[in-house]
């Protein structure tokens, strides 16, 4: 067995500093995780739409955005602690509620009440916190009694 090498480095500090503030600015990053299957729901059911932060963050503070093909309107936008439904789409209103018990560890569900066949399809879930975002694409998949 080879005796561990014992590494020694040594960096000027004119090069420490910028590596410093480059690890901070990684470390307040972070990335949206959704679910990777579809989300099945009838017509007529109460449907959910979880993600979460990767690592586990407060988000109480950021912006947290479901959206369809447009930003905004969107389906149901958090900002500033609290809900903006004064940008939220026309269809979506009253039919919403964010469960957002486990903000603080980056974590929140939509619940969208009734589910519409109009309402299959692609959904983004959206995180910003300063000039950091990122997103989570999820497919609610409405099917229709036949
Ligand atoms: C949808 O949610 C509402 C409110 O929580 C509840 O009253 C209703 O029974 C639910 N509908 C279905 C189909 O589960
Ligand atoms: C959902 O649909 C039921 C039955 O049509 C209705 O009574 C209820 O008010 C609806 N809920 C919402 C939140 O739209
Ligand atoms: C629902 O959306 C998916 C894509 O998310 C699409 O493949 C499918 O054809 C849509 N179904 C209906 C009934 O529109």
């Amino acid at each position: 067995m080879e005796p561990a090498a014992s590494l020694h480095f040594s960096l000027p500090a004119s090069l420490l500093l910028p590596l410093l503030s480059l690890l901070a600015l990684v470390s307040a990053q972070f990335t949206v995780q959704g679910p990777a299957d579809p989300i099945l729901a009838m017509v007529g059911e109460n449907t959910t739409l979880h993600c979460h932060l990767s690592p586990e963050k407060n988000a109480e503070d950021m912006e947290v955005r479901w959206f369809r093909s447009q930003f905004s309107p969107a389906v149901l936008v958090y900002k500033g602690g609290r809900e903006r439904t004064e940008e939220q789409m026309e269809e979506y209103r009253g039919r919403t509620t964010l469960v957002s018990k486990d903000i603080s560890r980056g974590r929140v569900v939509l619940v969208i009440y009734n589910v519409t066949a109009q309402e299959n399809g692609t959904y983004r879930c959206y995180f910003q916190e300063g000039r950091s975002y990122d997103e989570a694409i999820m497919h609610l998949k409405v099917a229709v009694y036949s």
